[in-house]
C-alpha cells in the first residue's frame, strides 16, 4: 500500500480572549471552580468576521506556507466542522475558493470534537487507494456561537480555533494505523438543541430562539475517558507498537481531568500528553489538530518519534490515529 505521512502542520486561534474572571461577570462561577473541575484557564473567542471558514482558511494558509506546496497543486480539501458558516457552500468549498486550489475537490466532515481524527482517516483512504496524492485536512469550529449563554455547565468550557494538516503519499510511511468508534445510542448526550424548522404550512417561521448546545457532562465524562483509552489500546494494536514506545499522545482537550484519567486507564504517566487547555479551552475539531501543530512546534514530537492522536466528542465518536512522525 503506498505510504501516507503528514508532511505538515498549521493553526489559527482568533486574537481576543475570554477569560475566567470574564465569565464570572456573566454566570455564577468562578475561576477556582473552572481551573480544578476542567484545567481552563482562558479560551479564544471570534470576532464578528471570523466565521469558520476565515479560521480554516488561515490555518490552510500556513500549511501550504509550511509545506512549500502552491494551493493548485492541491487535489483533496477536507474541513472537519459541525459549525460551518451555513449548511451549503461547505466550509471545504469556501477554503478552496480562497486559496483558489482549483484542482481539489472540496467537502466536509460531521464528527464533532474526534472531526480531525475522521477526516484524516478519510483522507488517508483515498491516498492509500492512490485516487489522489495529497489532501488538505483541517478541523475548524466557532461553537462559541452557539453557547446558551446563561448555562455554566456549558459556557465555560468552549472556544474557537482551527488546525490543519497536509497529508501526502511518498517514500515513508507516517500514518501507522487509526481506530475509529461510535455509539449512536449515546447520541442524546450531547446535541445541539435547534428550534422548531420552518416548514411551508406553518405560518410562523423559526421562533428566534437560536440553536445551543446541551450535554450531560458526568456521563459523557466517563465514555471519554473509556472510549479514548479503548481506541489508543486498539489503534496500538493495529500499529504493532507498544504505548512505552509512543513519544507524545495529542488528545482532544475537554476537560484535564478526562486527560489525567486516560493516562491512569492506559497506565503511562500524564507528562506523555500534550496539554494546551489552559490557553483554548474546548474547541471541539480543533482541539486536537491545534495540539498537534503546537506539539511539533515546541518539539514534543520530533522527527522519527511514535505518536498518538486521540479524540472523543458528541454522536458519541471517538477514534485514534498512530503516527511516526517524518
Ligand atoms: O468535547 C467532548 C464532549 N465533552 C465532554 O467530554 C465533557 C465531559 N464532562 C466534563 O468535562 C465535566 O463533566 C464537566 C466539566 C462538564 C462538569 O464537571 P463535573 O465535575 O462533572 O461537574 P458536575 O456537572 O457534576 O457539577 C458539579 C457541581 C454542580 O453543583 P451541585 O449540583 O453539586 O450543587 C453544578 O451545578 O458543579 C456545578 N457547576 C458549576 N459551578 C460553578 C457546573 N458548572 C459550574 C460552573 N461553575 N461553571
Amino acid at each position: 500500500m503506498t505510504p501516507v505521512q503528514i508532511t505538515a502542520v498549521g493553526h489559527y486561534v482568533p486574537s481576543r480572549k475570554l477569560t475566567n474572571a470574564d465569565l464570572e461577570k456573566i454566570v455564577d462561577t468562578s475561576d477556582e471552580w473552572i481551573v480544578t473541575r476542567t484545567g481552563i484557564k482562558e479560551r479564544r473567542i471570534a470576532g464578528e468576521h471570523e466565521k469558520t471558514s476565515h479560521l480554516a482558511i488561515e490555518a490552510a494558509r500556513q500549511v501550504l506556507h509550511n509545506a512549500k506546496i502552491a494551493a493548485s497543486k492541491i487535489d483533496l480539501i477536507i474541513v472537519a466542522t459541525t459549525s460551518p458558516d451555513s449548511n451549503f457552500p461547505s466550509v471545504a468549498c469556501l477554503v478552496q475558493k480562497a486559496l483558489g486550489a482549483r484542482s481539489a475537490i472540496a467537502f466536509d466532515v460531521s464528527a464533532a470534537c474526534t472531526g480531525f481524527i475522521y477526516a484524516i482517516s478519510v483522507a488517508h483512504q483515498f491516498l492509500l487507494a492512490k485516487t489522489y496524492k495529497n489532501a488538505l485536512v483541517i478541523a475548524a469550529d466557532r461553537l462559541t456561537t452557539m453557547i446558551d449563554w446563561q448555562d455554566r455547565n456549558t459556557c465555560v468550557l468552549f472556544g474557537d480555533g482551527a488546525g490543519a494538516c497536509l497529508l501526502e503519499s511518498g517514500d515513508k510511511k507516517g500514518i501507522l494505523a487509526e481506530h475509529l468508534e461510535s455509539y449512536g445510542e449515546y447520541g442524546e448526550l450531547m446535541k445541539i438543541i435547534v428550534p422548531e424548522t420552518r416548514h411551508p404550512l406553518k405560518p410562523k417561521h423559526a421562533n428566534g430562539v437560536l440553536p445551543y448546545i446541551q450535554m450531560q457532562g458526568p456521563e459523557l465524562f466517563k465514555i471519554a475517558v473509556n472510549s479514548m483509552a479503548d481506541c489508543v489500546e486498539k489503534a496500538l494494536e493495529k500499529a504493532k507498537i507498544t504505548i512505552s514506545e509512543v513519544a507524545c499522545v495529542v488528545p482532544h482537550q475537554a476537560n484535564d481531568r478526562i486527560i489525567s484519567a486516560v493516562a491512569k486507564k492506559l497506565d503511562i504517566p500524564k507528562e506523555k500528553f500534550f496539554i494546551n487547555i489552559e490557553k483554548y479551552g474546548n474547541m471541539s475539531a480543533a482541539s486536537a489538530a491545534v495540539a498537534l501543530f503546537e506539539a511539533v512546534e515546541l518539539g514534543r514530537i520530533r522527527k522519527g518519534d511514535y505518536a498518538v492522536l486521540v479524540a472523543f466528542g458528541a454522536g458519541l465518536v471517538a477514534g485514534a490515529i498512530v503516527i511516526k512522525w517524518q
